[in-house]
This record gives C-alpha cells, structure tokens and sequence, in this order.
C-alpha cells in the first residue's frame, strides 16, 4: 500500500507535520507513507494556459500514484489555511488527479477542539466535483493539546489517541482498497469531470 501524506501548512513549525511524521512510523508495516511539503508551493493564480507549476505537477504525479492520501490539516480562523486551500485550487483548476483517490482526513491543533472545523471544511472542499475525492465517510482523527501530543521523539504522548489512530488507519486501508477496486470496475463519470472547464461551463453538477 503506497499512501502520500500531504502536511496541510507552510509553516515550518507544525504540530500536523510532526503528526503525519507519527502516522508515517507507527504504520511503516502496513503501508508505505511518503510526506509531502506544500510550503514552497506558489499561491494560486489562474494562469491563461492551464499549466500546473512544476511543484504542483510533481505533487499530482504523486498523488497519482498512490492508492490513497492522507491529509494533515491546522485549524485557521474555523477553516482551512489558505495555503493548503490554494494547492488544492491548483489540482482542481489543472491535474485533478484526486478524482476517485481516497483520501483521509486528520488534523491537529492547539486547543480542545482538534481541527474539528477545518477538517469539515476540507471535507466539504474535496467533495466539489472537480476535485471528487473519496473522502472516508464516518471517521475523523482529531488530535487536540497538539503542543503537548508529542514527547522528544516524535512519539504521540496520549495512549487514547494511539489506540483511536490505530482503529482509524485500519479502517482506511480497508477503505483504499473497496474504494479502489469500486472506481476501477465503474469509472462513475471520471473522464467528464478531468474535462470539465469553468470557462466553457453550462452547469450540470459542476455549480
Ligand atoms: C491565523 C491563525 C488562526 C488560528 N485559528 C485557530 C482556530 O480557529 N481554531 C484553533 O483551534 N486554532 C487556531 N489557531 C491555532 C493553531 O495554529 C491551530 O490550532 C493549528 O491547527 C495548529 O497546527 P500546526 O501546529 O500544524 O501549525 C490559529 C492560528 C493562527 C496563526
């Protein structure tokens, strides 16, 4: 099992780094996790060609290539932060490659609550037809007191959320794998959504 696990900020102190930093160890036997970085990534910006920038190609070829993403998001002003929404503007507007890919959502942040807004955000986001990702449905990760969470090295300090982690990933390699073999057997209107343009639009689903 091949998954990316994008770090949902640029910020080069990030508790929802060093989660997916856990994630990628804990699971090492169960699944291969390469980490992405998305803080040198230009912001977006609607360009008259359609050509992804090369960092945003580099990121979609992965993407492609893996059987699932994991997404690691903070919480900013009850949202997403604006760094990791404009990524996903440039996947939408040019590569789509998360059509069909499941994907699951975590995140981490400094108080109580765990992200829980932006990951409602995030999910709502990914659902928009140009970008119809397979987002697990019925589960969050959300890792609270995120300064706290993790000792010196890397590990998470709460044996709650280990346990719930645990029950969380094995649910999503369940996941990946329906959600694959679902997508490969139908192909639910994969190739109208990569064609899809806003500039020639005449709605459908796409509103
Ligand atoms: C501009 C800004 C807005 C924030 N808004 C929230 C918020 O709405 N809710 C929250 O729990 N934390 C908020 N925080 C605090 C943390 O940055 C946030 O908990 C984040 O999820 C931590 O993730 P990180 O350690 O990966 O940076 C905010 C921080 C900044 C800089």
């Amino acid at each position: 099992m091949k998954l990316v696990g994008i770090v949902g900020t640029n910020s080069d102190r990030s508790t929802n780094r060093q989660l997916l930093q856990f994630i990628q160890s804990h699971f090492s036997q169960q699944a291969e996790i390469e980490i992405c970085e998305i803080k040198d990534l230009p912001a977006f910006n609607e360009p008259e060609d359609k050509t992804a920038p090369a960092g945003i190609q580099a990121l979609s070829d992965k993407i492609t290539q893996a059987d699932g993403v994991i997404i690691s998001t903070p919480e900013y002003d009850h949202a997403i932060p604006a760094a990791l929404k404009s990524v996903i503007e440039w996947l939408s507007y040019t590569t789509r490659p998360l059509i069909d890919k499941p994907v699951m959502i975590v995140g981490a942040s400094h108080g109580s609550l765990g992200s829980s807004r932006a990951q409602a955000h995030l999910r709502q986001i990914l659902d928009a037809p140009e970008l119809k990702a397979r987002i697990m449905p019925s589960a969050e990760f959300l890792l609270g007191r995120s300064l706290q969470a993790f000792d010196e090295e890397g590990q998470l300090a709460y044996p709650d959320k280990v346990k719930e982690l645990e029950e969380c990933f094995d649910e999503f390699l369940l996941f990946v794998e329906i959600t694959n073999q679902l997508v490969k057997d139908h192909r639910f209107k994969t190739e109208q959504n990569r064609q899809f343009s806003w500039e020639t639009a005449n709605g459908g689903n796409h509103e």
